[in-house]
Order: C-alpha cells, then structure tokens, then sequence
C-alpha cells in the first residue's frame, strides 16, 4: 500500500452518495508530484451526480496541473474500473497512466489507461 492508495482510501470517507450507497474515491498525481483527491458527489436529480475520478481531475485541473502520471482508484468491497466518461475525460489529462484500483481489505489490481480505453479520441484526431 503506496502513499496515493492510502490518499485514495482517505477521501472514500467523504464519498456523497445518499442514493445509491456506492462509495467511490479517487487520487491523482500530477506530474510534479503533486496529489489531488476526489470522491464521488451524487445529487437528487441523480443525473447530476459526479464521478470521483473527475472530481479529483477537476480539482487537479483547476489548481493548475495539466498532466497526471498515475490514478488510483477506491471503492469496495469489489475493485471499480472508472465508468466511461471518465475514461475520456482521464486520456484528456494522463493518456496512458498507470491506473491502480484498490479497496478498503488492500486487495489491488494495476493497468495502464490504454488497456482502460482502446483507440481514444484526443486531439491528435484533430489534426
Ligand atoms: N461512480 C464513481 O464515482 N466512479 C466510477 O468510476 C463509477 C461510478 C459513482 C457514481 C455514483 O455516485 C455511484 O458511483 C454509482 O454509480
């Protein structure tokens, strides 16, 4: 268990989910080194509910990180791959990361962001 599994695992305690009881945290780290976390925060309308993987990206982006070398995902008691949209919106910012999933009995399961999401959109689609 490295220092990001452990921030990971911390900022599962402030997980907002009231609807759907799944408690979902994440960290990242930026890369200078810097770690930003996230959890999930759902709302009534339940369509407005907010991924921890983007709220910790979010974060991360709006402090001034743009790059992200590594992810690490909580929830429990099964691991949690990131939904979808959140893998989009993690190529955007860390391309082929390494992504660790972990859950709070410190079982651990460790792959890239390009296993995650095969053949992504990004801008080198635009050129
Ligand atoms: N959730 C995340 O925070 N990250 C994921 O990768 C999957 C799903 C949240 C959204 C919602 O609050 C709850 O988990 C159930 O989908």
């Amino acid at each position: 268990m490295d220092e990001l599994m452990r921030a990971a695992l911390e900022a599962r305690e402030n997980a907002y989910a009231p609807f759907s009881g799944f408690r979902v945290s994440a960290a990242v780290e930026d890369e200078n080194g810097r770690v930003f976390t996230g959890c999930n925060v759902e709302n009534a309308t339940y369509g407005l509910t907010v991924c921890a993987e983007r709220v910790a990206i979010w974060k991360g982006v709006s402090e001034g990180a743009r790059r992200f070398r590594r992810l690490v995902v909580a929830a429990g008691p099964k691991l949690a791959t990131p939904c979808g949209a959140c893998r989009q919106i993690l190529w955007e910012f860390g391309g082929d990361m390494e992504v660790t999933l972990v859950n709070p009995a410190g079982e651990s399961m460790t792959m890239r962001m390009g296993e995650l999401l095969p053949r992504p959109f990004d801008a080198s689609n635009l050129d």
